[in-house]
């Protein structure tokens, strides 16, 4: 393992370097605009505050703006990576508790369109996070696409953003089904955002389980419920998260609950399998 900018900054803030393969988390959504991004960074905060190494990927390689909840701004990003100009350890960005940003590529193609030499090279530079962190957390854009698939193809888990809108579930039930078709996903949770009380939260989570269970023959986890709540929007206006702004609040609340449904779950051992592996079978790398 080298000396890296992501075990200084672990130094930096305290935290005890991981001791097994990271857990990584893919957000997906069938819809846009349904809050995986404030997902994302909130719960990743959640994670680092508990203790947890947490290192965002703003995997949304059209549209970046893990950086614009944040309120943070980094001056390197992934397309640099991809480039060969700089080491993916350079461009880990440091947020709250430690958190590990690493910045999304601004206006790159789709993974699939790279040419051979620079897949390689994120892929390979995407692996030295495997044993360096306990969380690694890929938010991606909406809906169907190569690259959504190919992160989700990645994770341990993936997690799919819904909002009560019958809209929102008609397309997350759609990626859900290409997911699970196409094997693309090992393991999948539900998270119902937006929802106006806890009632209507849950039952839109056991409607949809009950779709997947089935039509598709699949058991979806329900992972929680998050309000609907406009300290969240207000969050996104000031550009400061609302786990920060707002710890004790309803929604600061639920992210804190799935953030320790995360930790307490066990990691499926998968000996043939590292981030590295996957990537490589994924895209052909050497
Ligand atoms: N729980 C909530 N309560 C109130 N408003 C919310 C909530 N969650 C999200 N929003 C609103 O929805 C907007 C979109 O959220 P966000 O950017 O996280 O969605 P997204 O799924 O990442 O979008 P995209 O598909 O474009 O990447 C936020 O700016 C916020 O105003
Ligand atoms: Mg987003």
């Amino acid at each position: 393992m080298r000396t890296d900018q992501a075990h200084l900054l672990r130094q930096l803030v305290g935290k005890a370097p991981p001791r097994q393969r990271a857990k990584i988390i893919t957000i997906v959504s069938g819809k846009g605009g349904v809050g995986k991004t404030n997902l994302a960074v909130n719960l990743g905060i959640a994670l680092s505050r508990s203790g947890k190494t947490t290192t965002i990927v703003d995997a949304d390689l059209g549209l970046a703006n893990v950086d614009v909840v944040l309120g943070q701004y980094f001056d390197h990003d992934l397309e640099h990576v991809i480039k060969g100009e700089k080491r993916l350890e350079e461009i880990i960005g440091l947020g709250p508790y430690g958190l590990q940003i690493i910045p999304a590529a601004s206006g790159v193609q789709e993974m699939a369109n790279m040419n051979p030499e620079e897949r390689e090279r994120l892929i390979t530079e995407l692996a030295t996070l495997e044993y360096n962190t306990d969380f690694l957390i890929f938010d991606t854009g909406a809906g169907i696409s190569r690259n959504v698939l190919a992160f989700a193809n990645l994770a341990d888990e993936v997690i799919v953003v819904v909002t009560p809108e019958p809209t929102s579930i008609t397309d997350a039930y759609a990626l859900v089904k290409l997911l699970v078709s196409t094997r693309a996903a090992r393991s999948i949770a539900l998270i119902v955002n937006r929802s106006l009380g806890l009632e209507d939260g849950r039952a839109t989570g056991e409607r949809f389980m009950t779709l997947a269970e089935r039509f598709l023959r699949h058991k979806v986890q329900f992972l929680g419920v998050i309000s609907d709540d406009v300290i969240v929007s207000q969050a996104v206006r000031k550009q400061r998260p609302f786990v920060l702004s707002h710890p004790d609040s309803t929604p600061s609340r639920q992210v804190d609950a799935i953030a320790r449904s995360l930790v307490g779950e066990t990691l499926a051992p998968v000996a043939e399998r590292g981030l590295l592996l996957g990537l490589k079978r994924l895209f052909g790398g050497r």
